[in-house]
């Protein structure tokens, strides 16, 4: 869906798409799609990658907050649908910071050695979710999905360092007010937009900047490394001026930032996954590079990482 479509559907612009986001575009799902079917795709290409037989698999985590239906988990249909005999299957609630969420517990029950192979999968589908109506939101989000295999390793290459972080007062920046156990849909409900999601960008905008930067220093620090040693930066793809900033505060070069939301617009727990990987078939990624991410989303809740390739 482009800027254009937009235009016909809400007062809107391409410039001002572009310059107050840099999204040109985003990919909306078919409705006959679920998340499910997403992260379906997304987990077969990571395994094939990873060389991985289903078997192997013992944990499987899906980062999402736009599951096929509230109950199951998007995780348990998944493990079924790609047949996970041997895992056992969760979601993780984070928003855009589902990913890295979902790689911070990976890597705790890897370094446990409670589990040797784990599937984290980032994927949503925001347009089920999203009141084209109001274009404070409509023009920033889209669909996808992303997966990663994780593994131990005793070659020094893995995840380094990790950080997570929320705070709940700020819950009402982003939120789905109805449709959950507190406002549940009665027969005389509106349906007008109300069930859809809410957001403050301008308040969003100014805790990002600051906590995201501030969250990439430390997995940076934690790591034992400075910018210098950062081959690659993918940061959530929420706002190409979030993204500007943080680079500027981090003093990374700009060829150093992988930046595909002119594309995708915001696909929120995909996001990070969906980057690292056209970055990797991109060749951008050698054996041994430090890459750092860092994602923030509604909860309020961000987190960063650092991974040597
Ligand atoms: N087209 C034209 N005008 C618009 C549009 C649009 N699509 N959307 C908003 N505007 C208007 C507003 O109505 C407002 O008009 P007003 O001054 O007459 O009231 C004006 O533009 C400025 O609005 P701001 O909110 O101040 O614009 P801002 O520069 O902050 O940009 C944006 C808005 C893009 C949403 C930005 O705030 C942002 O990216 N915020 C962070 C979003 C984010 O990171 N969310 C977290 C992750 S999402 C997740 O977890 C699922």
């Amino acid at each position: 869906m482009t800027n254009a479509d937009f235009e016909k559907i809400v007062e809107t612009s391409d410039e001002w798409i572009v310059s107050r986001t840099g999204i040109r575009e985003r990919r909306i799902a078919d409705e006959s799609i679920g998340t499910s079917d997403m992260s379906v795709e997304a987990a077969k290409r990571a395994m094939e990658m990873a060389e991985c037989d289903p078997e192997e698999i013992e944990l499987l985590i899906t980062g999402t907050v736009t599951p096929d239906y509230k109950l199951p988990s998007n995780a348990c249909i998944v493990q079924e649908k790609i047949g996970l005999p041997n895992a056992v299957a969760f979601d993780v609630v984070a928003a855009c910071t589902g990913f890295i969420s979902g790689l911070s517990i990976a890597e705790s029950y890897i370094a446990s050695g409670k589990y040797k192979k784990v599937l984290v999968i980032g994927a949503e589908k925001l347009s089920s979710f999203t009141n084209y109506k109001d274009r404070n939101t409509c023009v920033l989000f889209g669909d996808a999905a992303g997966a990663a295999v994780l593994e131990a390793s005793d070659n020094g290459r893995g995840v380094l360092s990790t950080f997570l972080k929320s705070d709940g007062s700020y819950r009402k920046l982003l939120w789905t007010e109805y449709g959950g156990s507190k406002n549940p849909y009665t027969p005389d409900f509106a349906f007008d937009g109300s069930d859809k999601i809410f957001m403050n960008g301008a308040e969003i905008f100014k805790v990002a900047v600051r906590e995201m930067g501030k969250a990439a220093e430390k997995v940076i620090a934690d790591a034992g490394l400075t910018s210098d040693d950062i081959a690659l930066f993918v940061p959530h793809q929420a706002n190409i001026r979030i993204i500007d900033a943080i680079t500027k505060r981090l003093g990374l070069d700009s060829d150093k930032v992988y930046v595909n939301i002119e594309r995708y617009g915001n696909t929120s727990a995909a996001s990070i996954p969906l980057a690292l990987d056209e970055a990797n078939r991109a060749g951008r990624l050698k054996p041994g590079d430090n890459v750092v991410m860092v994602a923030f989303g509604g909860g309020l809740i961000w987190g960063a990482a650092v991974v040597k390739w």
